[in-house]
């Protein structure tokens, strides 16, 4: 897909893999909407600095069903089409399932999952009339590993991913095409909450990260060459490989770093 002079929707966008797709996007001389519950007013300028010749914040909820209503209703007013849309806000939870906060489990599943299929449906009538449009969704290495403590954030992404590759299937012929991130540790404040959600029954050692930039890359990479799953590399690879095709032997290996 051609990026340059197009527009493009970020969720989240505000910091994060979110910034870092905003900030190549603009270098990629995109126009950049930024979907933000909570807006950086510095983060505009350094995005027209870079080359974006259009910066816009719309305020963004996904928490709030209302709130996404109202944003794609706005949207619809404005001159603007949505060329690519990067579903990119989520939110972390982890632990023993038991122990986990039953109201911030809603809250991710409505952010990570039930907000990103309802702005996606909101925005795509509009997307199909285009001659070319890409919907992006934001999954994680979690929704295809199932690590424990981590059940009810790999059920959302699991659910990201099951819902893009439907998606992908039900768009087939149709001018909008779809890309799953399969989203490796990236350092950022999520993975930063990591240790305090998960460290009390599980030994992090294996975990590790890349920098933001690295995984955008890699990212706008398969957006322009039109490919459907964007894959980590190196470690998270295999991790990814034996979680689809191996489970059990995945789960043997981590069990060593569990403890109730
Ligand atoms: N970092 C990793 O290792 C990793 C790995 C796999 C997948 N991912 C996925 O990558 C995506 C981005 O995460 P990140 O690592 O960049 O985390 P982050 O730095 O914590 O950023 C999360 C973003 O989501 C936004 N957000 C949270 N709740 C929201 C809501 N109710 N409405 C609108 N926006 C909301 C946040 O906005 P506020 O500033 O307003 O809170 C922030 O912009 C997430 O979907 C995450 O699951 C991350």
């Amino acid at each position: 897909m051609e990026l340059n002079g197009k527009n493009i929707l970020i969720s989240g966008a505000n910091r994060g893999i979110g910034l870092a797709l905003a900030k190549k996007a603009a270098s990629s001389m995109m126009n950049v909407h930024l979907l933000c519950r909570t807006r950086d007013p510095g983060v505009e300028a350094e995005l027209k600095k870079l080359g974006a010749s259009l910066v816009k914040s719309w305020s963004l909820d996904l928490s709030d069903p209302k709130n996404i209503e109202a944003f794609a209703a706005e949207f619809e007013k404005s001159d603007f089409t949505c060329d690519v849309l990067v579903n990119n806000a989520g939110q972390l939870t982890g632990g023993l399932v038991e122990e986990q906060d039953i109201q911030k489990v809603y809250q991710m599943f409505q952010v990570n999952l039930v907000g990103l299929i309802d702005l996606t449906k909101r925005m795509l009538p509009g997307m199909l009339k285009l001659p070319e449009a890409k919907v992006v969704n934001n999954a994680s290495v979690s929704g295809l590993m199932y690590l424990p403590c981590a059940s009810t954030y790999a059920a959302s992404k699991a659910g990201v991913i099951a819902f893009t590759e439907s998606l992908r299937n039900e768009l087939e012929g149709t001018s909008v095409s779809t890309l799953t991130m399969i989203t490796p540790g990236v350092k950022t404040r999520m993975y930063d909450e990591i240790p305090d959600l998960y460290s009390g029954h599980l030994d992090l050692k294996f975990l590790s990260s890349i920098p933001a930039d690295e995984w955008v890359e890699e990212v706008f990479r398969c957006m322009k060459k039109d490919i459907a799953v964007c894959w980590p590399s190196g470690q998270s690879f295999l991790g990814v490989k034996l979680g689809q095709h191996f489970p059990g032997l995945l789960s043997r290996m981590v069990r060593p770093y569990f403890k109730r």
